[in-house]
């Protein structure tokens, strides 16, 4: 089939209003009004201004409504504990309707926040929805993420609530959440009234008399009641979510995310993007602390009226490497999402893919890749092993769909190895260089994408408004910064070529080196840091940190390293995994002053390197080299 892609594209540029109107169609609205987009609310304009709506109304109540009640909505399948679970849309419903009563008894209302802090069981879907239902605004934060981190968060955020699990489970071993949940109570500034803690078998956890509360017993009895709770009427432009995501310093940007503009940009795409139809099975082999979890584990397949898969474990070794291929197999799924890191790791197990035989995957009709660079090599054996269209796509946490693909659904356009393909309607991307000035084809340059955002993109950060504009919007006027850097071709095909920031991407998840800085600072013998992201072959990039000692430091530099691998995994969380810690005598630097980030890291990668102009000492490039060498480190 030709590709219908150019024409839709063409007719948003036409007519954006137009195109997100019939779009919001696929929506049910509690009220609407003629303006589709008014461009004097917010910082570059707002979508569907004073329409009135309700996601988990959207996601759920209208499926059992109409033709939907005994279909499943979720899936559970957790090989890390061998159990599994269905929920069809009307006991979603129910157990949504459940967890938001529990919420109305503590006091929570719209407007409202509630942290949730939970492993990637059906609950956490749940207390999404049930905050929705109320229009309370949820922040979900990923399981890895150390006592500190949810600290920061729980500050920046002041939830009234933090709904939570007794545990984690990680291979080989089980994380209690109370204990982190505790400490970042103890380190938060502000203190959230209740803690809903959902208690699994693996772990049970304390729970403080008058604050804390059994979710599991609780959401029970009031299903046994029968109660049942209205959704909320909310503004489109009224926040669903904050999502975490990582920043050049250590205090994380709080994206926020609203609820109409949301709903349609991800209606759109499931069916033009994804090409996936109502009823049909769809699996993000992400975590719901993720964007990725949040769009298309969460909301997006809900919806469009497809079933949802949730997927406790991780690509190999839970059991083995054909562990994807079971779940695609035992449940029907027709798409499935997910890192190429996930699949890096796959083929390393079976390369030969001869796990992949063992299973029915006739139902499989693609394999979508986001969340870092997918690299040809295994995009090429993705397809050879599923022979199915691989689709790369580009995003952020910041846009909260897909920015640069390949819509499947609208005809797959020709792929080219290496690019995502073309703008979705919505994005008009372009690369500028430093001072603004468009570039012309195949020229590396920053990208950006010329306001306004389309829907479902942020409209700001929670509580740091000038930071959003600071952060994305002041460099290039007129345009959103996306701080990756790449080139167009003359097909117009884009291509993702190195973040113009200190953001790495370590095993699909986004870190800021900065971060990690902050925290090598504050070890009492270090003098000067600095982390850079070094190649690596699984997770794409592993972070890797250089530190001077202070001249008195007494203790050996292996246990210092040692110390400062602790203490980055405490401060920030294993997800973080900081595991190279080097002590050099001195950082590389321009004669300003200005560490040689840059250099140092394409020394690690063995890049061929130009010996930068301003270079104060050329000698201290060796040592890095050496330095590299003498930690096993490929140079
Ligand atoms: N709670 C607690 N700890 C967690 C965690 C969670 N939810 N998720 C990860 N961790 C821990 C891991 O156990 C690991 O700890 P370790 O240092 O003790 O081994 C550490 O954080 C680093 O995790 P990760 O980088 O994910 O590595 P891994 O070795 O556990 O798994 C992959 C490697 C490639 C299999 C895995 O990263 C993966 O499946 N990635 C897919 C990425 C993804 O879904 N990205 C979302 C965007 S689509
Ligand atoms: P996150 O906000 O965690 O989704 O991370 C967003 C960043 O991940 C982007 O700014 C890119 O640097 C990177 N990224 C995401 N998807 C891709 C992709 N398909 N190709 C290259 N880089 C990607």
């Amino acid at each position: 089939m030709a590709s219908r892609y150019r024409e839709i594209y063409e007719s948003w540029k036409q007519d954006p209003s137009g195109f997100w109107e019939s779009a919001a169609d696929e929506i049910d609205w509690i009220s609407t009004t003629d303006k589709v987009f008014d461009p004097d609310q917010g910082r570059y304009g707002s979508w569907f201004p004073d329409w009135e709506c309700n996601t988990c109304y959207n996601c759920l109540d209208r499926h059992v409504e109409r033709g939907r009640p005994g279909q499943p909505a979720l899936i559970y399948d957790s090989p890390i504990t061998g159990k599994t679970a269905t929920y069809t849309y009307f006991e979603l419903l129910e157990e949504v309707e459940a967890l938001a009563c529990v919420l109305d008894d503590l006091g929570l209302r719209k407007g409202d926040r509630a942290i949730i802090y939970m492993p990637m069981i059906p609950q956490a879907v749940m207390a999404m929805l049930a905050c929705a239902r109320l229009g309370i605004i949820h922040s979900v934060v990923f399981g890895g993420f150390a006592a500190n981190e949810l600290a920061t968060r729980i500050d920046d955020a002041t939830p009234k609530a933090i709904i939570a699990a007794s545990c984690g489970i990680e291979p080989g071993r089980v994380i209690a959440y109370k204990p982190l949940i505790d400490r970042a109570i103890e380190l938060a500034s502000h203190k959230p009234e209740s803690c809903l803690v959902f208690q699994r078998e693996e772990q049970l956890a304390d729970l403080v008399a008058g604050r804390d509360h059994d979710l599991g017993a609780l959401q029970a009895d009031a299903i046994a009641a029968g109660r049942r709770i209205a959704p909320v009427p909310v503004r489109a432009t009224d926040p669903l979510y904050i999502l975490y995501t990582s920043g050049t310093t250590g205090q994380p940007k709080g994206v926020v995310r609203d609820n109409g503009g949301h709903m349609v940009a991800l209606k759109w795409s499931m069916k033009n993007l994804y090409d996936v139809q109502p009823g049909e099975v769809f699996w993000a082999a992400s975590d719901v602390g993720w964007v990725v979890g949040h769009s298309y584990i969460c909301y997006a397949p809900l919806l469009h009226g497809c079933t949802t898969i949730l997927f406790e474990g991780k690509p190999v070794g839970t059991p083995d490497a054909g562990v994807f291929w079971r779940v695609i197999a035992d449940h029907n799924v027709v798409s499935l999402f997910t890192a190429p890191t996930a699949f890096r790791a796959i083929r390393k197990e079976d390369p030969t893919g001869a796990l992949i035989g063992q299973y029915d995957l006739s139902q499989l009709r693609s394999l979508f890749l986001a969340g870092e660079r997918a690299d040809p090599e295994t995009v090429n054996w993705a397809i050879e092993q599923l022979q199915v269209p691989v689709i790369d796509h580009w995003w952020q946490t910041e846009t909260g769909w897909c920015i640069v693909g390949n819509p499947l659904g609208l005809g797959q356009l020709p792929v080219k190895p290496g690019s995502p393909t073309v703008p979705m309607p919505g994005y008009d991307v372009q690369v500028l260089d430093d001072a603004g000035h468009p570039l012309g084809p195949n020229t590396l340059g920053n990208i950006v994408i010329k306001l306004p955002l389309p829907p479902g993109a942020l409209p700001t950060l929670w509580n740091a408004d000038e930071r959003f504009f600071e952060s994305y919007l002041a460099d290039f006027p007129g345009y959103y910064k996306t701080a990756d850097a790449g080139i167009i071709d003359d097909d117009g095909y884009l291509s993702i070529m190195a973040r113009t920031d200190d953001i790495i991407n370590v095993a699909g998840h986004r870190l800021s080196t900065g971060g990690m800085e902050e925290v090598l600072a504050t070890h009492p013998d270090v003098a000067e840091c600095a982390v850079i992201g070094i190649a690596d072959k699984l997770k794409g990039q592993l972070p890797c940190g250089f530190v001077v000692l202070k001249s008195g430091a007494e203790r050996s530099h292996e246990d210092i390293e040692k110390e400062l691998v602790r203490l980055v995994r405490e401060k920030i969380g294993p997800v973080a995994a900081f595991k190279i810690a080097i002590t050099v005598d001195r950082l590389p630097k321009t004669r300003s002053g200005k560490i040689l980030r840059g250099t140092m890291r394409q020394i690690a990668d063995g890049e061929t390197y130009k010996m930068p102009a301003t270079i104060d000492d050329p000698a201290i490039l060796d040592e890095i080299s050496d330095a590299l060498k003498t930690h096993g480190i490929f140079v």
